[in-house]
């Protein structure tokens, strides 16, 4: 898909609108097609002056002016954000939190072209992980338009119903900070074997992320490479086996279903 015949603006400059802005840059997308808009106005005018794109001063203007509208602002701000906007044409892809669909339209209008995404704060590194659903009213061409815009800070997978997103926002939304805890326990597990605590934090995230990029290139499942690194009788199923004791993974099971069940919560 090509988006250089769009116009593209993101309301809201924080982390995650700063993170898609800098990963369509990075992916080819022309700066001057890409227009900011934040409260804090002197936000949006650095960063779009550091980017080489334009910042305009509300978020009406931003409307008016764009072919798509990304929504980075806080939940609770969207409402509010959108009071003023006139309803065109636009493609609208909100990635507030919890927000559903059908919230979205009352904000904006019935007609809207709407797509809803759930990206990871990775993104900020060009690793994110998101998931998108398309609202009744987009085109065909909507999807690859997400689809373009989300690669460029990551990996996306087009979810078939928007009920899927809570579980998307308790594996991958919320999933990164289960790794940094993760992280920190491994770290905290080699200084407690008598690693230094430099060494240790290095081998530990370096770890995580090696066998992230190997489960992601490989060919063969995790339960495939987990097997391959564990010989009969060794050290790495002595590892395994305490950590079935301890119930690693029933509580990653638990984590998940609990983290799903607050974003139902949320969106009621
Ligand atoms: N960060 C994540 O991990 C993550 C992951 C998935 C989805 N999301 C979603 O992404 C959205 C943005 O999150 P974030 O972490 O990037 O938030 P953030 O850092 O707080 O950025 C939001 C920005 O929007 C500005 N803003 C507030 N009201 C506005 C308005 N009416 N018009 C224009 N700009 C306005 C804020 O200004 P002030 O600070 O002055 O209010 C702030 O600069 C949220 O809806 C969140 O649910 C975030």
């Amino acid at each position: 898909m090509n988006l250089e015949d769009e116009q593209i603006g993101i309301l809201g400059v924080g982390s995650m609108g700063r993170a898609l802005a800098l990963g369509l840059c990075n992916a080819g997308f022309a700066p001057n097609k890409l227009m900011l808009c934040d409260k804090a106005q002197e936000l949006a005018s650095n960063t779009a002056t550091e980017l080489g794109a334009r910042s305009v001063a509300s978020s009406a203007l931003l409307a008016e002016k764009s072919d798509i509208v990304i929504i980075a602002v806080k939940p609770g701000d969207v409402e509010a954000a959108l009071k003023n906007v006139s309803i065109t044409d636009q493609l609208w892809i909100s990635i507030a939190a919890g927000l559903t669909i059908s919230k979205l339209h009352s904000y904006l209008s019935k007609e809207a072209r709407i797509i809803r995404a759930m990206p990871n704060t990775p993104a900020l590194i060009g690793e994110g992980a998101t998931s998108f659903v398309l609202g009744k009213k987009t085109k065909e061409s909507d999807k690859a338009i997400a689809s373009t815009i989300f690669s460029s800070v990551g990996k996306v997978w087009e979810a078939p119903s928007e009920t899927l997103l809570d579980a998307v926002t308790g594996l991958s939304g919320s999933g990164p900070a289960y790794i940094f805890v993760l992280i920190e326990a491994l770290a905290d597990a080699g200084v407690r074997e008598g690693l230094p605590r430099e060494a240790a934090q290095l081998l530990a995230t370096q770890t995580v992320v090696g066998a992230g990029i190997l489960a992601r290139e490989s060919d063969k499942s995790p339960a495939d490479l987990k097997d391959q690194v564990s010989s009969p009788g060794g050290t790495t199923i002595a590892g395994l086996g305490a950590l079935e004791a301890a119930g690693l993974r029933s509580a990653i099971y638990r984590a998940v279903r609990a983290a799903t069940l607050r974003s139902k919560e949320l969106a009621n």
